[in-house]
């Protein structure tokens, strides 16, 4: 057996999606809400006989290599090595290619500076300030260590010498963001390399698996030398901070159970409410989240609680998250810290954590919150006022991607200001034409849209999925007539089969179908399968037949329509070229459909 042969037999790949899509029996399958796009009725099926998924809504499938890939962002070798730790077996002839590639030196060279730092901060006497720093802000041991916070005193090369002696190449260091190369530098003798982090308290940066990614460092003693208060790990090829949500790792179950996630901005916020017991707590590290960290956190959840600090900076960051986190289809919520409660969740939880709890739970409707700044000292006798307002409050309304809701919130302020909805209207397109002439044809990308499907796609492949499913019931009279298919037709060759087998040996062996048609990672024939399983549980093998003729009655007219819609093309661009022969021809062909 293959590694890969390996890993799927000893893992059940409806565990693993069982960990991130609620699965139900179907048939002989299991069937969910897709994970890769948004649907309320499940389209995505997983066949463990088979070890494979499919999505019937987004078209997205495969094995259970496919599914971690698509789902965690990784590469196939990275999979695997995932997969091959879960299912507790050894890879055998990849390993040296896998150890080899860059990527993987980056992780080993982070996860050894982690240890290092958290070491150091624990064990070396020079760290004491920083121990002592730490215990100041109340943080305990157990807190440290769960998180492996570290420390690195203010010295000129101390990790680069480190890491060098343990046998990494200064390349791998530069390229994993620890080590800074002067002008001039020399590699032999060291001279002109010297340490991204030195002086600082360092927390890890691990990406959703726990696999460290990059750091922050947080300076000790803030003097005129030593830069800014925070200083991170810059983009290297495992780092990307738009696509990292730091502590998601640890929250992610809590933000599963809970289904919200509460979002702040700091690593010792974050650390804070953690240890305080609220686990569901994820940070984008002072910046605006990005739509990736928005596919990420869509996994888990899809209500989201935002705190902002009460600084104004802060404000502004947080905020410009917020827009793209109710586009994104959030449910977002504001929390409020109380005045005189703390600047930021982190003093709040220390001050008085039942506070903070407090104002996690009744924090407001983003809308609701919206609305009353907008209102806030605004005199409702002023038109200019009023449109203020309405110009602060419409763009947010718009990016709400739900009707009813969108309805809902512009009858409220409507009614509040005193016009009525259609005189709101009327600003929506006027603010429609100005968002698009400042994005002129820029139309925002979405992951894994559901592809589009004519009428005729859809029936053949629930008419390919019945068949499949009750080959039994097929009889003669399934092939006849008029060949409905073309040859271009994604399906064209698995119906041919089917048809080719039914004719020849007057029945269908699915077994020796599935030999013939593994595309990739995907079997057409599981796909057809788990199809059948999803459309026709409610039917039984003696209705099968009934179904059959009805599906290629369909059939018959929408090919007819298509070859219709097909010819009426062709005879236009043979009346432009003034084609006589070849117009005859086809509007005799037209006449006879
Ligand atoms: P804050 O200045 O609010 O820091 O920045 P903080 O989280 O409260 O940290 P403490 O309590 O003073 O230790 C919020 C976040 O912005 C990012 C960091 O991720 C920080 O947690 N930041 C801030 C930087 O990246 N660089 C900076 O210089 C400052
Ligand atoms: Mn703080």
């Amino acid at each position: 057996m293959t590694d890969v042969e390996q890993i799927k037999d000893k893992l059940d790949i409806a565990d693993i999606v069982g960990e991130y899509v609620e699965l139900k029996p179907a048939g002989v399958n299991q069937k969910g809400l897709c994970p890769f796009h948004h649907e309320k009725s499940p389209s995505f099926m997983v066949n463990r006989e088979r070890q494979s998924f499919k999505c019937f809504g987004c078209g997205k499938g495969g094995d259970l290599f496919t599914f971690i890939q698509e789902i965690e962002g990784m590469e196939f070798v990275e999979a695997l090595k995932y997969l091959a730790n879960r299912a507790g077996v050894t890879l055998t002839n990849t390993r040296a290619d896998i150890n080899s590639s860059q990527k993987n030196r980056m992780k080993d060279i982070n996860a050894e500076a982690a240890r290092f730092f958290h070491k150091f901060l624990v064990q070396m006497d020079a760290s004491r300030p920083a121990r002592e720093y730490l215990a100041s802000r109340g943080m305990k041991d157990e807190t440290i260590e769960a998180w492996q916070v570290g420390f690195i005193p203010d010295q000129w090369d101390l990790l680069t010498q480190y890491l060098l002696k343990k046998g990494h190449g200064i390349d791998d260091l530069i390229a994993a963001g620890l080590t800074i190369r002067r002008d001039g530098a020399d590699v032999q003798t060291g001279r002109g390399l010297y340490d991204r982090f030195r002086g600082r308290i360092m927390f890890p940066i691990s990406d959703v698996h726990g696999t460290v990614v990059g750091f922050t460092g947080r300076v000790l003693v803030e003097t005129e030398r030593s830069g800014g208060k925070y200083v991170n790990s810059p983009q290297t090829l495992v780092y990307d901070k738009s696509r990292v949500v730091f502590g998601l790792d640890k929250a992610k179950q809590d933000i599963k159970t809970k289904n919200e996630m509460v979002m702040v901005e700091g690593q010792m916020d974050v650390i804070a409410c953690h240890e305080a017991g609220m686990k569901n707590v994820v940070a984008t590290s002072g910046t605006a989240l990005t739509e990736h960290q928005l596919t990420l956190l869509k996994r888990y959840a899809f209500n989201m609680a935002m705190a902002f600090d009460t600084d104004a900076a802060g404000e502004n960051a947080a905020k410009r998250g917020i827009d793209l986190a109710i586009a994104e289809g959030f449910s977002v919520r504001v929390i409020q810290i109380p005045d005189g409660a703390g600047k930021d969740p982190d003093e709040c939880v220390k001050k008085n954590s039942s506070v903070w709890f407090d104002a996690v739970e009744h924090a407001r409707g983003i809308m609701e919150w919206l609305l009353e700044r907008a209102f806030a000292g605004k005199n409702l006798s002023d038109p200019k006022q009023k449109q203020q307002i309405v110009n602060m409050l419409l763009p947010k309304i718009m990016a709400i991607p739900y009707a009813v809701e969108r309805d809902h919130w512009m009858k409220i302020v409507a009614n509040r200001i005193g016009v009525d909805v259609p005189v709101l209207l009327e600003d929506t397109k006027r603010l429609q034409r100005q968002k698009k002439a400042e994005k002129p044809g820029e139309e925002r990308k979405r992951d894994s849209a559901p592809v589009e499907k004519t009428r005729f796609d859809r029936l053949a492949e629930s008419y390919l999925a019945l068949i499949l499913r009750f080959p039994d019931a097929i009889s003669a009279s399934v092939f006849e007539g008029s060949d409905i298919f073309l040859s271009t037709d994604p399906y064209f060759s698995l119906y041919e089969a089917i048809k080719n087998q039914y004719t020849e040996k007057g029945s269908v062996d699915r077994e020796a179908l599935r030999f013939f048609f593994l595309n990739g990672t995907e079997n057409s024939v599981d796909v057809f399968l788990m199809k059948g399983d999803l459309e026709f549980s409610d039917i039984t093998k003696e209705e099968a037949p009934r179904r059959m003729e009805e599906y290629q009655r369909f059939l018959e007219e929408e090919s007819k329509k298509r070859r219709r819609e097909f010819l009426a093309q062709h005879i236009r661009v043979a009346e432009e070229k003034g084609n006589k022969e070849e117009l005859e021809r086809l509007l005799q062909e037209f006449q006879h459909i």
